[in-house]
C-alpha cells in the first residue's frame, strides 16, 4: 500500500471528473468565442463502466471521500444516472456535480435517486441582458427552475459567481440578495487565467477585496476561518447569512488541496495550473496507476499560475 502524501500533507481524497469537453453555454470567461465550443470538443471517450471501473482502481489507491462530476457540462453526458449509481456502488457516497444548471430541472430528480448529494449551479447574472453577455445563452429562466427543483429534491445547492468587472460586477448585490431568500450559499470566484484568458485576466480581474467592499457597503460581516481542503472562504452577516468567496488568485488555497482531476479521454492531473496530461486510461497494473499518481501528487505547486488549459477540458 503506497503512501501518496507531499511533503506538506497533501493528497487526494477529492476527485473531480470531468466527463465530456461539451457544453451548451459559452460562457466569457471559459472559451473565446461563440463556436468555439463546438470547435474543440472532442466525442466522450469513456462509457459509464470504463469511468466507474477507473474511479474504482483510484478509489482502492487512495480512498476517495468525494466525486464531483463535471464537464464541459455534465448534464449533457448521456449515461449520468448510471454512472453515478456505479460510483455509489464502489462505496463513494459524496457525490457532487458543477453544472450550469440549464438541464438540471429536467434530470435532478433521476440524479437524486441514483445518489447524487450535491450540485454546484454557475450563476453569473439575474438580469437577462448579463446573464446573456456572459454565457451567450438566453438561459437564465431554465437555470433558476434548476436551482430550485435541486432545492426541492433536498440536494445541497450552491451557486458559484465569477465576477468580471464592467460584465457582471453589478449583480454581485442581487446575487447575494438572491441567494439569501432562498437559503442558498454563494460562493464569488476571482477570475483565472485558465484557457483563452491565460495571462489575461487584468482587464477584467475583480479582487476579493473589491467583492469585500462592495458587500460591506450592505452588510455588516464577519469572516470565519477557512475549512482545511476548502477553496472558499465564508463571510457570516450581521443577520445570519453566509456567502463565500474563492479568491485563487488574491488569496491562493494551494496549501492544503486535496484535489485530483482526471478529463474525458482518461488523463490525470494534479494540479489545476499544472497541464500535463497524465494517462491512465490505458494503464492496467496496479505499479503503473500507483506511478501515475505519484507524478500527478509531483504536479502540485504552491500558487496558481494559470493554465492554457480551459475550464472546458478541466472542469474547474
Ligand atoms: N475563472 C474562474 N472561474 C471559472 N470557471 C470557469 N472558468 C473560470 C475562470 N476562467 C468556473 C465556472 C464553474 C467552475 C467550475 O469554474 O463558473 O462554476
Amino acid at each position: 500500500m503506497c503512501k501518496l502524501t507531499d511533503h506538506i500533507g497533501r493528497s487526494f481524497k477529492v476527485l473531480r471528473v470531468s466527463l465530456l469537453d461539451k457544453c451548451n453555454f459559452a460562457c466569457t470567461y471559459c472559451v473565446y468565442e461563440d463556436g468555439l465550443t463546438a470547435a474543440i470538443q472532442k466525442p466522450v471517450v469513456l462509457s459509464s463502466d470504463e469511468l466507474v471501473d477507473l474511479i474504482g482502481r483510484l478509489h482502492d489507491v487512495l480512498h476517495l471521500q468525494t466525486i464531483r462530476l463535471t464537464g464541459g457540462e455534465p448534464l449533457l453526458y448521456p449515461d449520468l444516472p448510471k454512472l453515478v449509481t456505479g460510483i455509489r456502488q464502489l462505496g463513494i457516497h459524496d457525490i457532487k456535480m458543477t453544472t450550469n444548471g440549464f438541464l438540471l430541472a429536467k434530470k435532478v430528480s433521476s440524479l437524486q435517486e441514483a445518489g447524487l448529494r450535491s450540485v454546484n449551479v454557475s450563476l453569473d447574472a439575474l438580469s437577462e441582458s448579463s446573464f446573456y453577455r456572459v454565457t451567450k445563452r438566453a438561459g437564465l429562466k431554465q437555470v433558476i427552475e434548476g436551482i430550485i427543483a435541486a432545492q426541492k429534491m433536498g440536494l445541497e445547492v450552491k451557486i458559484n459567481t465569477v465576477v468580471m468587472a464592467g460584465e457582471n460586477d453589478q449583480e454581485i448585490l442581487p446575487l447575494l440578495d438572491f441567494a439569501f431568500r432562498h437559503g442558498i450559499k454563494i460562493r464569488f470566484l476571482e477570475l483565472m487565467g485558465m484557457g483563452h484568458l491565460f495571462g489575461d485576466t487584468d482587464s477584467k480581474f475583480f479582487s476579493r477585496q473589491a467583492l469585500l467592499e462592495r458587500i460591506s457597503s450592505v452588510y455588516t460581516i464577519d469572516e470565519q476561518a477557512k475549512k482545511y481542503g476548502d477553496t472558499a472562504t465564508y463571510w457570516n452577516t450581521a443577520c445570519g447569512y453566509s456567502f463565500g468567496i474563492i479568491a485563487n488568485d488574491s488569496h491562493p488555497f494551494c496549501a492544503d488541496c486535496n484535489r485530483l482531476r482526471l478529463d474525458a479521454q482518461g488523463n490525470i492531473y494534479g494540479c489545476l495550473s499544472s497541464n500535463t496530461p497524465i494517462p491512465l486510461r490505458e494503464v492496467s497494473s496496479q505499479k503503473g496507476l500507483e506511478a501515475g499518481l505519484y507524478a500527478a501528487l509531483g504536479q502540485k505547486q504552491m500558487q496558481f499560475s494559470g493554465s492554457e488549459m480551459s475550464m472546458l477540458t478541466i472542469g474547474g
